[in-house]
């Protein structure tokens, strides 16, 4: 070896010797390297638990979203120190679309649990409750259970959480948030404008004028064969009916499952998509429904606010943005005798609702200030005393005639005219007990919108003994006639008859029976039915036509006026009523039908009948809707089906597996027609296949 090259042989030994210690003295002296090596010597000599030397690796890393992780020298506990730093708004909504993509079909749409995975909901999870226990839940699954590995990318895991501890059961799912939720506005003007319904649906039954028929007519006669499930929302609530008939805007689907542990949602109208969601929790003594079962028919919407009234009566707006509450009054001063179930109706600056009664009371008819909540009017559907008609009951049993308000009427902008359905008296088989006509019960009264203000009443039943309310949907129509325009009333009522009236006086034009009748000799001129006094009324029980369900009920009717065809579901049952008035009647035979049949509008004389197989049990039937593609749709226990409007004949239909008891109603979005029908829980969107042409 020559002296040079010995000189730096010699040189690199004590550079080789003074290295590691002059790296060791350089990483002790700079903090930010000294705590990072510390935490790395406990992580490779096992001394923390439950992470990964690369997850670790990772939160090392200097960056601006720094995990506290040098607290792990001292804790030696992850579950302790990380924490989710991925918490902005952006990483909830991100969060949101993961957990719908990955999770949402086991631990529910809106987190609060399904039939393959626990609710989210709560603040108690028993895998470990910190962030990082939640990470590594989610992560590495929970063995032995369906929950398993989701090996996400850690942001991805993070804005999960976020998501999850966004998820709060009272104030609803945050979903939308104010940067990215959807404009909505729906000005009073435009409904009125809106005679019939097109592309939006929104009111309960499509307009104030309640027809029920839609301009919409890409699916016809000539394709509704194809019409096929497009997409397909399930309620996790099992308590109840659904019967809410959704409101649609701009691609936005607005509907409601009822209360207790309701809610009300918003979806996508083109795919279903949860867009946000809001519980109401009524108190556990609440009205509910009058059979104990809660019932809510859905939402009413005025400019940039939806409302919903709820099982202990209160009555709520919300923004229809976000689902955020605006307002919430209590209807009534006893929440555990009133609730409400019918879909408010808004109109100018106002929304009204009526409520059900369980048992007796006196229900009303209420309008509040849309913006504020501040109460404007309030009708009593049973005159008190002083009143004109208060004379119709006997002694104080108006005290307790119900007469409940129970379905949404409808709103004749022109006239500024609120038309609305009161329901039957109590005690609903006993007329001895509240002798007289009972006013307004039965009745359809027509109020000036703005003030409440009674303008006239007609009384389909005076001292009604068989529970026939009218709580129907009113349906107007004005006809041109050479002397200017008819304005008509059209209903078809509980009691069997189709009634014609003048929607300016309330007059009585003419009646027509469309299901078997026997309780009458016919109507009178003044419209008043001409009881049969030839009923034997003994107590053995006498056999009447229609029976307490009615010719028809709240299923809601539609009318065509271009083929001047009022189309209405109906029952043909008779029913053996007994004369005590305290039995319930009893069906007259084994077995009954129902049906759905076309009335000429002008006259109740009927054009068709689309009849359902006789059956033993269940004499409901379902709504029906009509288009201008020339189709009626309608149900009748599980099966929904679309006719030919004009005739009558059967098109299409498909089993839903569940009871539909909601009414069916159509709208456009992205383009495509849907027609949506509730069966069960479940909320169907149908549509034709993407392939098919809408030409006909
Ligand atoms: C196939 C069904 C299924 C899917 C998909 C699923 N989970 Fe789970 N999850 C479960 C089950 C079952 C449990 C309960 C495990 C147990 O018994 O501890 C669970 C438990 C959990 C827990 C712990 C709850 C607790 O009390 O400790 C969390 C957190 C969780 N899941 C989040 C998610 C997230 C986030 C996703 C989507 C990335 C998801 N899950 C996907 C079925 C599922």
């Amino acid at each position: 070896m020559n002296k040079a090259a010995h000189w730096y042989r010699n040189k690199l030994v004590v550079f080789a010797a003074v290295l590691p210690i002059a790296l060791v003295g350089a990483i002790a002296a700079i903090p930010p390297l000294r705590w990072r090596a510390e935490v790395l010597i406990l992580q490779l000599t096992g001394k923390i638990p439950a992470i990964e030397t690369r997850e670790l690796l990772r939160f090392m890393i200097p960056g601006p979203e720094q995990q506290p992780v040098a607290r792990l020298i001292e804790t030696r506990n992850p579950f302790a120190v990380l924490r989710n730093l991925h918490v902005a708004r952006e990483d909830i909504q991100a969060g949101a679309k993961i957990y719908q993509a990955e999770c949402a079909v086991c631990h529910g749409p809106d987190g609060s649990g399904g039939p393959g995975g626990p609710s989210l909901t709560g603040r108690t999870f028993k895998n470990g409750e910190s962030d990082w226990a939640i990470y590594r839940t989610i992560r590495l699954g929970v063995p032995g259970t369906a929950m398993q590995k989701h090996p996400l990318a850690p942001v991805h895991l993070w804005q999960l959480i976020a998501f999850i501890h966004a998820i709060d059961i009272q104030r609803g799912i945050p979903i939308s948030s104010a940067e990215t939720a959807p404009i909505v506005e729906v000005p009073s003007a435009e409904i009125a404008a809106t005679d019939e319904p097109a592309e939006d649906w929104l009111t309960y039954a499509g307009s104030y004028r309640s027809t029920r028929h839609s301009l919409l007519r890409e699916i016809s006669t000539h394709n509704v064969a194809q019409l096929a499930l497009r997409w397909q929302y399930q309620s996790d609530v099992t308590a109840g009916k659904i019967e809410a008939s959704p409101i649609v805007r701009h691609g936005i689907l607005f509907t409601t499952v009822p209360q207790p542990l309701g809610r009300v949602m918003a979806l996508d109208a083109a795919t279903g998509k949860l867009i946000w969601s809001q519980q109401y929790a009524a108190p556990a003594n609440a009205a509910g429904g009058e059979f104990g079962a809660p019932v809510n028919r859905g939402v009413a919407i005025l400019d940039d606010k939806i409302y919903m009234g709820t099982s202990d009566a209160h009555l709520i707006a919300m923004s229809a943005a976000t689902g955020k509450q605006i307002w919430n009054v209590g209807t009534s001063n006893d929440p555990t005798r009133y609730y409400i179930s019918a879909a408010p109706l808004a109109y100018g600056d106002l929304v009204v609702i009526g409520v059900g009664t369980k048992g007796g009371g006196v229900a009303y008819i209420v309008a509040y200030d849309a913006k504020t909540g501040g109460e404007r009017w309030r009708f009593m559907a049973i005159p008190g005393p002083g009143e004109r008609g208060h004379e119709t009951w006997s002694g104080d049993s108006w005290k307790e005639g119900g007469a409940p308000t129970w379905l949404t009427g409808s709103y004749d902008a022109k006239s500024d005219t609120l038309i609305w359905g009161i329901g039957n008296p109590k005690p609903d088989y006993n007329p001895s007990a509240r002798a007289g006509d009972n006013l307004y019960s039965d009745s359809v009264v027509a109020l000036q919108g703005t003030t409440g203000k009674l303008k006239w009443y007609f009384q389909f039943t005076p001292a009604d003994e068989r529970d026939w309310d009218s709580n129907q949907t009113p349906v107007l129509v004005d006809r041109p006639t050479p002397e200017g325009t008819e304005k008509q009333l059209l209903w078809a009522n509980r009691n069997g008859f189709f009634y014609i009236l003048d929607r300016d006086s309330g007059k009585f034009q003419r009646a027509t029976p469309f299901v078997q009748q026997t309780w009458t000799d016919g109507i009178d001129s003044n419209g008043r039915p001409m009881q049969r006094a030839d009923l034997s009324r003994h107590k053995e029980g006498y056999v009447v036509f229609p029976g307490n369900e009615g010719g028809t009920n709240w299923w809601t009717p539609s009318l065509d006026f271009s083929l001047n065809l009022f189309f209405v579901p109906v029952v043909e049952q008779g029913m053996v009523f007994y004369s005590s008035g305290d039995d319930w009647p009893t069906p007259a035979n084994r077995t009954f039908y129902t049906a759905v049949r076309a009335l000429d509008a002008r006259t109740g004389i009927q054009v068709w009948e689309y009849k359902h197989s006789p059956r033993a049990e269940k004499n409901e039937t379902g709504g029906v809707l009509t288009t201008a593609g020339g189709l009626l749709f309608g149900s009748d226990l599980g099966v929904f089906f679309a006719l030919d409007s004009r005739t009558g004949k059967y098109l299409w239909s498909v089993e839903t597996g569940s009871t539909i008891n909601a009414p069916p109603i159509t709208y456009s979005a992205n383009g495509d027609q849907f027609v949506v029908i509730t069966s069960g829980r479940n909320t169907m969107a149908f549509a034709l296949p993407k392939s098919v042409d809408g030409v006909h």
